[in-house]
C-alpha cells in the first residue's frame, strides 16, 4: 500500500514539468501585444496600474455584484453568462457605448451611464437596476467609466509597445502618469448635444420624415421599417458579429422611446455598430423622429417602464 502513495521518480518529472511548462509559456508570451482593450490578457495594462478613485472603488463592490456576471472580471463583455446573449454584453474597454448623449466616437456622461444602469436596454438582457439606491448606481457608473479609461490606456499602451519598441516596465515606470491624464482628459471633454424644443407633431413633418427615411434609412432599415432592408443582413458590428436594424413596428428603442431619446440616437449614432449619426436641421431629425414613431404597430405589445424611467403608473 505505501509504494502506491509514495511518487515514483517519473511523478515527480511530470508534476516538475506541470509547472514549469506553463509558467514557460506565459513567459515566453511576454512581448505579445496586447489585443484592443485587453486588460485581463497575459500583457498589458491591468486593474492594478490603474488606481480607482473612492467612487469608482465602491462601484467595484456593487458591480462584483450585479455585473460581473455578464459584463467580466475586468469589463470586456466576457462575463460566465455572455456566451448566451445576442445582443453580448458590452465590452466597457472597448470604448464603444451605443446609447449616448455626446457626439459620435465620444464617450458617454455619467448621465447617460445612469439612465442605461437604472433603465436597462429594452430587447436585450441588460437589466435596470432601479430598486439598487441611486448612490451605488452612481458608483457603479463610476467604475464603468473606470473600466472605459483602462481601454483607452490599454490602447495607447499596445502603440508603445509596437511603434515605439518599449517594453511593458518601462511604460509602466515612464508613461503611465501622461497615459492616465490623456484618459482622463478624454472623458473631462466630452461635448453633450442639446435636445431643442420638439415641435407639434404634424402630418407634414411625418411625411417630410418619411421622405428622409426612404432614401436614408430604408437601406437598412426597410421600405416599412421592419428591419428588413436590403442591406440589413449582411450588417456586423465592431467585434465583426452580426447585428440588425431596430424593427419599428415594435415600437421598443432600447434605450427609451421618447422623441428626446431617439433625437439623441439619431444625432449620436450608436458607437461600434453600422448605425450612423445622423446629419440635417433639427427639424429634418424630428421630422425623422415622428415617422419612426408613426410606424409602431398599434397592436405591438407594450412593455413595462418603471416610473422613474418615464413610464407610466402601474394601474393597481
Ligand atoms: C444579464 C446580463 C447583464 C447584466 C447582469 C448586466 N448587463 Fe449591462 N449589458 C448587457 C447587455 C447584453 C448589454 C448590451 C445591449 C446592447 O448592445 O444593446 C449591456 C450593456 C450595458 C451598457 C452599455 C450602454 C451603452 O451605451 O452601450 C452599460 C453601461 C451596462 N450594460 C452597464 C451594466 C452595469 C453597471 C451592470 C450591473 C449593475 C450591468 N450592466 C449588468 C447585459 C447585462
Ligand atoms: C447602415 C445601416 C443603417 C442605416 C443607413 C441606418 N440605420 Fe438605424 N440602425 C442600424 C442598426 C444596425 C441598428 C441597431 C443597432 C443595435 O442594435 O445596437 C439601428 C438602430 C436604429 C435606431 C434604434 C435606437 C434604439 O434606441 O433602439 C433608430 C431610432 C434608428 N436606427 C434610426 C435610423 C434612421 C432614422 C436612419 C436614417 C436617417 C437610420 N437609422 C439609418 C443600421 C442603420
Amino acid at each position: 500500500m505505501r509504494s502506491m502513495t509514495r511518487p515514483g521518480p517519473l511523478l515527480h518529472v511530470l508534476a516538475i514539468l506541470a509547472l514549469v511548462v506553463p509558467a514557460a509559456l506565459l513567459l515566453s508570451s511576454r512581448d505579445v501585444p496586447a489585443q484592443e482593450g485587453d486588460a485581463g490578457g497575459r500583457v498589458g495594462l491591468t486593474l492594478a496600474d490603474w488606481p480607482a478613485g473612492p467612487a469608482a472603488a465602491r462601484g467595484r463592490v456593487v458591480y462584483d455584484k450585479y455585473c460581473v456576471g455578464c459584463h467580466g472580471s475586468s469589463g470586456m463583455g466576457d462575463g460566465t453568462a455572455s456566451r448566451w446573449l445576442n445582443p453580448a454584453p458590452r465590452n466597457f474597454q472597448s470604448g464603444n457605448f451605443k446609447f449616448r448623449s455626446t457626439e459620435s466616437g465620444q464617450l458617454p456622461t455619467e448621465a447617460d451611464l445612469m439612465h442605461v444602469i437604472t433603465c436597462g436596454l429594452a430587447g436585450s438582457a441588460m437589466p435596470g437596476f432601479p430598486l439598487v439606491p441611486e448612490q451605488e448606481r452612481r458608483d457603479v457608473a463610476r467604475y464603468v467609466m473606470h473600466l472605459a479609461t483602462l481601454g483607452l490606456g490599454q490602447r495607447e499602451v499596445r502603440y508603445l509597445m509596437e511603434e515605439e519598441e518599449l517594453s511593458l516596465d518601462e511604460i509602466r515606470a515612464e508613461h503611465l502618469e501622461v497615459i492616465r491624464a490623456g484618459a482622463e482628459q478624454r472623458v473631462a471633454s466630452v461635448k453633450t448635444i442639446p435636445i431643442p424644443v420638439a415641435p407639434p407633431i404634424t402630418a407634414a413633418l411625418i411625411a417630410q420624415g418619411k421622405q428622409v427615411f426612404d432614401t436614408q434609412c430604408a437601406a437598412c432599415h426597410g421600405a416599412t421599417g421592419r428591419g428588413d432592408g436590403s442591406s440589413s443582413y449582411t450588417l456586423r458590428d465592431y467585434k465583426d458579429d452580426e447585428i440588425r436594424p431596430r424593427d419599428f413596428t415594435t415600437g421598443v428603442f432600447r434605450a427609451g422611446s421618447t422623441p428626446q431619446d431617439l433625437y439623441l440616437r439619431l444625432r449620436a449614432g450608436l458607437s461600434g455598430t453600422p448605425m450612423p449619426a445622423i446629419p440635417g436641421s433639427d427639424e429634418e431629425i424630428w421630422a425623422q423622429v415622428y415617422y419612426i414613431l408613426s410606424l409602431r404597430d398599434p397592436d405591438a405589445q407594450t412593455t413595462y417602464v418603471p416610473q422613474v424611467c418615464g413610464g407610466e403608473d402601474p394601474q393597481r
